[in-house]
């Protein structure tokens, strides 16, 4: 974010560029999770934390306190977080680091409804503000499912700490799904609106916190290049896929009855929407950033014929990996007659000057050929072709591919002469890739968002006007696809269902193989 400028001041261009060198480093606080014994916390949150401490990104003064039905000692629930470290930080172990962090943890068992138990959550952190120095400053991590929400805020308000005084900070984080659809996730919303302002409110979606997905704004806003051409006088369609490899593994409890569109269509992929369709923010303020996705995120259409131009399918048995797998309704907890979609596609416009017409395809799915993240903006063919050795039919269109992951990077595509005596045209493809580029590994997307909440900068969580506006757009079809049947069935390990690739076969497209 730009400093402002004193009206007469000389803005001095040395001071900025040491400002930007220096690292944003959290000042003291404590970080109190709800959900540590969940695999969130275990795999992403806790590693995270580390990784940070371990980059020098957090304080001495920093405290981390974990909250669990479980009969810990401070000690047990170190000796859990030192396990999920070791297995999954992404920085080497250091036991200095290790040593420093682990001073500063504590562990308060209870209930989430137990009054007592909250009050000693009060102790706890109050006796770290005394031997730790954390300053009164607390985030509430609620890693844990929504219905639990209320009873946590509840209690955070009953018992005083959500109350900040003397120039100390309250924030809460909250996970994704933010609600179930519209409805719900207003009814979410008030809750947390009644006990904290909605600039203490950070909603995770950890999409935003990756490298990949922070450089859509850096390629079309940094450069020259690219925003001439990003319109729909050049651009022919988008195509945004997320797809995985894996099944639904052991959170069958979480995903049944919540399907691919609302798990990640209604957050990831409608945020990748908007940061590629969006005009330019006038700043990176949180207010700028957030008010150009929600300008788009609201001239979002559906297709008029949700028959046709949406798909959804369920995997069955197959292969990942090498290895037979079996289909979704035989999968552990889920019942067999579940009509819960593993794979979602729709066709959505943008009613906007720049994009009006062109189509943004976006599909998701589990159990498909690998695990691919990528937007695509796929450019019109030439107008007029005078190779005439070249079939163009056999010729790609140019397209530009932002590699989200694993291979994170950007693609061109374009038509080159191949050697030789004829005038003959065939694609090629020049990349970057950022292992090849920076020597610094890029950071994980939980590490960035929870050095942002504890800094206390927004920018990169969404506010609730853009998940409504996400729900309203995926209401009609999740409401379209309740009525109409079961998903389709598609082979593990192969692209979807037969009825996505009717749906672009229909507009004279395919999907990209990626
Ligand atoms: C989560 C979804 O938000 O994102 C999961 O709930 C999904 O179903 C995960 O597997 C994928 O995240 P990533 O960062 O591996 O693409």
């Amino acid at each position: 974010m730009k400093e402002p400028v004193m009206p007469g001041a000389v803005p001095n261009p040395l001071r900025n560029i040491l400002d930007r060198r220096l690292p944003r480093i959290a000042g003291p606080s404590v970080l109190v999770l709800f959900g540590v014994t969940g695999d969130l916390a275990r795999k992403k949150l806790l590693p995270a934390i580390y990784d940070l401490a371990n980059r020098g990104l957090l304080p001495p003064g920093f405290g981390l306190v974990g909250f669990a039905r479980r009969d810990w000692e401070d000690q047990d629930f170190a000796a859990e977080a030192h396990e999920a470290v070791r297995q999954h930080a992404r920085t080497p172990f250091r036991e200095d680091v290790w040593r420093q962090l682990s001073e500063g943890v504590r562990f308060v068992p209870g209930e989430l409804h137990d009054d007592d138990a909250f009050d000693r959550l009060a102790e706890t952190v109050r006796e770290l503000d005394a031997r730790r120095g954390t300053g009164g400053n607390y985030a509430f991590y609620l890693s844990l499912p929504p219905k639990l929400f209320p009873t946590v805020v509840k209690q955070l308000k009953r018992s005083g700490l959500a109350e900040s005084s003397d120039g100390s900070w309250r924030r809460v984080v909250i996970e994704k799904p933010f609600g179930h659809d519209l409805e719900s996730a207003r009814e979410l919303n008030a809750v947390v609106d009644d006990v904290f302002p909605p600039q203490s409110v950070f909603r995770i979606d950890h999409y935003l916190g990756k490298e990949t997905v922070q450089n859509i704004m850096a390629l079309r806003f940094a450069n020259t290049l690219f925003e001439p051409i990003w319109n729909r006088s050049y651009v022919d369609h988008v195509q945004i896929t997320m797809a995985e490899d894996i099944g639904v593994g052991g959170r069958a409890g979480y995903y049944d009855g919540i399907g691919a569109a609302r798990d990640v269509i209604q957050n990831h992929l409608l945020q990748l929407l908007a940061l590629v369709a969006m005009e330019e923010p006038v700043s990176f303020s949180a207010d700028a950033l957030r008010a150009e996705k929600e300008k788009v995120l609201s001239a979002v259409t559906l297709p008029e014929d949700l028959a046709q131009g949406t798909a959804r399918g369920q995997y069955a048995e197959g292969w990942q990996g090498g290895a037979p797998v079996v289909g979704y309704l035989q999968e552990d907890g889920i019942p067999p007659d579940s009509t819960t979609e593993t794979y979602a596609a729709m066709k959505l416009g943008v009613n906007t000057r720049r994009w009006a017409g062109v189509p943004f395809y976006l599909r998701t799915g589990k159990r498909l050929g690998r695990r691919v993240t990528e937007v695509a903006l796929v450019f019109q063919r030439a107008p007029h072709q005078v190779f005439s050795h070249t079939d163009i039919e056999e010729m790609g269109q140019n397209s530009l591919v932002l590699r989200i992951q694993p291979d994170e990077g950007v693609t061109l595509r374009f038509g080159s002469k191949v050697p030789g005596a004829s005038m003959e045209v065939r694609d090629v493809s020049m990349d970057f890739t950022y292992g090849q580029s920076f020597t610094e590994a890029s950071p994980e997307a939980y590490e960035r968002l929870i050095l942002d909440v504890l800094i206390g900068d927004p920018p990169l969580f969404p506010r609730q006007e853009e998940v409504e506006l996400s729900w309203k757009i995926l209401d009609p079809i999740e409401e379209f696809w309740t009525k109409n049947g079961r998903p389709e069935q598609y082979e593990s390990g192969a692209w979807g269902p037969a009825s996505a690739h009717e749906l672009l076969a229909r507009d004279g497209r395919q999907w990209r193989r990626p």
